[in-house]
């Protein structure tokens, strides 16, 4: 059976700032999503929040970009924005609603989409990964570590329908362009790339061997779709485990180092991406630390049984406790790069009108 898994995301409004969604958007969510689901459009769905982001991971037999699917997903967004976000005066009511009218599909409008369709498997474990305060270039060290880092994913060298490596499909996000990167043997061509976070995407990765779609991510830039800040695009990213993909524990295992990610306060700092359960799904310090949880089900002919709160466990302690860590030594830079991002990336923030007024204060000097 095909099925297909669209997780759709927006940030409709935060509680007490850009900390958290609020209970009654999830509560709306899901009405609709079971309405949804009893006429047979969706077979079924989760709602959960990763800080003030409200996410709809819904499976259907519809395909990718279908047009009903993804106006289920707006109408969702568009209603509890008028009917709870603007009553109860959350803070950025509507923020990742950036069109006034639907036409079709969800892209480029706001909203975050990752979406795949394949044939489900006998056994087919599916992992959905969500952040918060940062933007989806945070996947780029993941998946690398996880599709082409032996020193992560074992599987790489031991299963034999891994071992000639997977296929990452890289968006310039700037040029509107994409580019396929076979690895391992163009490693360093894809490093070359995604080590630019702010402007090279990894969109996809497809299994080499056989060309199955093995991870999707939404590579929303929500500052170039506006062209001034409306805050972080606050990634989402889907993955298909084991038996030929990289094991459960194999992808886990990438987010067990707390990288450095853009993002946290105001969208334009430098922080580590602390992965956290669904309770800690909440953006407070410095608005932040980045976090990001992650939900792994069981799919049978579409159902989603689960979800496993993949980060609720000890296990993920230290790697918490080195995301405190960093934080301190990040956040004692105050205003200083690189704790606070480059001039090309802060140019969608409020900060050229500070500049702007400096301009004309400026006097001719002697050359250096
Ligand atoms: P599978 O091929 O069954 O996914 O084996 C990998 C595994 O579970 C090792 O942890
Ligand atoms: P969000 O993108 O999560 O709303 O964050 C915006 C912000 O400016 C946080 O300080
Ligand atoms: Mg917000
Ligand atoms: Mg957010
Ligand atoms: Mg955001
Ligand atoms: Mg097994
Ligand atoms: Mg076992």
């Amino acid at each position: 059976m095909r099925i297909t898994t669209s997780l759709i995301k927006a940030d409709i409004g935060g509680v007490a700032g850009h900390v958290v969604v609020h209970p009654k958007l999830e509560e709306l969510a899901r009405k609709k999503l079971q309405e949804a689901k009893e006429t047979g459009l969706i077979i079924d769905f989760y709602v959960y929040h990763a800080g003030d982001d409200l996410q709809l991971f819904m499976t259907h037999t519809r395909g990718e970009n279908n047009p009903e699917i993804h106006k289920l997903a707006w109408d969702i967004f568009v209603e509890a924005t008028e009917k709870i976000s603007k009553p109860l005066k959350l803070y950025g009511a509507g923020q990742d609603l950036l069109k006034e009218a639907f036409s079709g599909n969800v892209r480029g409008m706001g909203p975050g989409v990752a979406e795949m369709e394949f044939e489900e498997r006998k056994s087919e474990p599916v992992l959905v990964f969500s952040a918060d305060k940062t933007e989806p270039g945070a996947w780029n060290f993941i998946l690398y570590k996880v599709y082409a880092d032996p020193f992560n994913t074992a599987g790489l060298v031991i299963d034999p329908s891994m071992h000639a490596g997977f296929i990452f499909e890289v968006y310039d996000v700037y040029e509107h362009k994409g580019v396929k990167i076979s690895t391992p043997e163009e490693t360093y061509d894809l490093l070359a790339l995604i080590g630019t976070t702010g402007r090279y995407i990894v969109k996809r990765v497809y299994r080499k061997s056989d060309g199955e779609i093995a991870a999707v991510s939404s590579a929303t830039r929500l500052n170039l779709i506006a062209g001034r800040y409306v805050g972080k695009d606050d990634p989402v990213l889907i993955v298909r485990a084991q038996h030929g993909f990289p094991a459960t524990g194999e992808v886990l295992e990438a987010f067990a180092f707390p990288h450095l990610v853009a993002g946290w306060m105001r969208g334009s700092h430098t922080g580590p991406l602390m992965p956290v359960p669904l309770k800690d799904a909440k953006c407070t310090r410095f608005d932040g630390p980045p976090r990001v949880v992650g939900l792994g089900f069981s799919l049978h002919d579409g159902h989603l049984e689960g979800p496993v709160d993949l980060f609720d466990d000890p296990a993920f302690d230290e790697t918490r406790k080195q995301a405190q860590i960093i934080a301190d030594y990040m956040r004692r830079h105050g205003p200083f790069m690189p704790h606070r991002l480059g001039p090309e990336e802060m140019e969608y923030t409020t900060l050229p009108v500070v500049l702007e007024k400096l301009k004309n204060r400026f006097v001719p000097v002697e050359a250096e």
